[in-house]
């Protein structure tokens, strides 16, 4: 496995490639969620590109940024045995050579403004631009998402319509611990207590998913259910929304694609999860 650190370093590599190539865009702290997109990209391409990058203009808060977990060894051993052929871990000056602050920022209206643009503020704007800079870097034919980000999968996935990028976005089903808690890297902050209490936020989504498959429209008052649910168990809801999955419109009582989305705070963790409900 070839790891890169620079664009220059990454340009040469890559233009030695033949055929499609599918990049995998990560934060590294890589679990058994990432594994199953670099799979997945062996499946739609001939050469998988994995990038780590923990990205500071997608933080919000410098606290989240200092405390982000940085497994890099041990990812480079999970790639490798993934049988990755390359992986760019940049520096952050090799991505922001300049200032931030006067970067140049993509942004995707409307989509990026809601649910965790808005409990974030410029969190989206943030992905949207190193997601694009990473495109324009590697230039695959392809690059995977995980369904567990599915505000970011939507955006990525207009960002690539509305700018015209020639580039595949494949989206892969959120990979989760036997008791249903989503994989992520911020579950490193649970303590043994609080893991116990997060698979509660899974258990709303079902409770709301069941409901609406047996037909329940009232979409406020189950939201209010499943945010009592979650405080019940000891979280603090930050929001519990139906929404239709194409947009994240509000969805009309005749609506069969739904998605349910919900982040709650746990302890140092902001988890969030979602359900389709497909009817
Ligand atoms: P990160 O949180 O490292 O996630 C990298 C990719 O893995 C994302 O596409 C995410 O949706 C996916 N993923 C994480 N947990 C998953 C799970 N349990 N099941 C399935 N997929 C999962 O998301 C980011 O990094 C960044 O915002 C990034 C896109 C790399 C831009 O900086």
């Amino acid at each position: 496995m070839k790891q890169v650190t620079s664009v220059a370093q990454l340009r040469e590599a890559v233009a030695g490639l033949r055929g499609r190539t599918a990049l995998v865009p990560t934060m590294g702290n890589l679990h058994e969620g990432h594994l199953t997109l670099v799979r997945r990209a062996r499946e739609i391409a001939d050469h998988v590109v994995v990038s780590i990058f923990v990205n500071p203009l997608q933080f919000d808060r410098e606290q989240d940024l200092q405390a982000y977990p940085r497994t890099e060894e041990q990812d480079l051993d999970l790639l490798r045995s993934e049988g990755v052929e390359l992986t760019f871990t940049p520096s952050t000056e090799a991505i922001y050579p300049h200032s931030m602050d006067v970067h140049t920022r993509v942004e995707v209206p409307g989509l990026s403004d809601i649910f965790c643009g808005e409990s974030r503020p410029g969190h989206f704007v943030g992905v949207a631009t190193i997601v694009c800079k990473l495109f324009n870097m590697v230039q695959p034919q392809a690059a995977v998402f995980g369904r567990k980000d599915f505000q970011q999968l939507l955006i990525i996935r207009r960002m690539v319509e509305d700018l015209a990028m020639p580039i595949e976005i494949a989206g892969v089903d959120t990979v989760r611990e036997a008791d249903g808690l989503a994989m992520s890297s911020r579950n490193n902050y649970l303590d043994p207590q609080q893991r116990k209490m997060a698979p509660a936020l899974y258990h709303a989504l079902q409770q709301t998913a069941e409901a609406l498959r047996q037909g329940e429209r009232h979409y406020a008052e189950l939201e209010e259910n499943a945010t009592r649910l979650i405080a019940a168990a000891g979280m603090t809801p930050d929001y519990f929304s139906i929404r239709r999955a194409s947009d994240l419109g509000t969805p009309a009582k005749s609506e069969t694609g739904f998605v349910i989305l919900g982040a709650a705070f746990l302890g140092m963790a902001r988890l969030i999860d979602n359900l389709e409900v497909n009817l």
